[in-house]
């Protein structure tokens, strides 16, 4: 039983082995890069914020650092379709909107992009849900459908 289990111990290793590297496999994959010590001078992160993008469709560029969201209270119409494009300056933090299905994890080095439309009016709680230090669970926002 012993060398079944460390066969397929190995077997499991030796594909994921191969996954990552013959097929790269890995998750960042396919996912823009940035140096985290220059977010503040990339583009688009050297200016964050909320921009309308087209008719009902907005997208919020936004920094995440241990503990708050930058830009901190967004604001959009009804309806309005909001494309996320998020990083991280230090640790890796979490984005999750309270009543959406908006769940993603931001890591530095990486550019984060998720989208939703927002159809009901209300104020959405964004939560960092990946401990990112002591002051981790003061870190949230809000999204504000009106
Ligand atoms: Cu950021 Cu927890």
């Amino acid at each position: 039983w012993l060398i079944i289990g460390i066969g397929i111990i190995a077997l499991s290793m030796v594909i994921t082995g191969y996954q990552a590297f013959a097929q790269g496999m890995a998750p960042p994959s396919g996912m823009e890069t940035i140096d985290p010590q220059k977010v503040d001078q990339t583009t688009p992160f050297d200016n964050p914020g909320i921009f309308e993008i087209g008719e009902n469709e907005y997208e919020v560029v936004m920094i995440l650092q241990a503990f708050s969201f930058t830009p901190n209270e967004i604001e959009v119409p009804v309806g309005s379709t909001v494309h996320f494009t998020m990083t991280s300056r230090d640790v890796v933090h979490g984005f999750q909107v309270a009543g959406t299905n908006i769940n993603a994890m931001v890591t530095p080095g990486h550019i984060q992009k998720i989208s939703q439309t927002f159809d009901k009016p209300g104020e959405y709680l964004v939560l960092c849900n990946e401990y990112c230090g002591v002051g981790h669970q003061m870190m949230s926002t809000t999204i504000t459908v009106k």
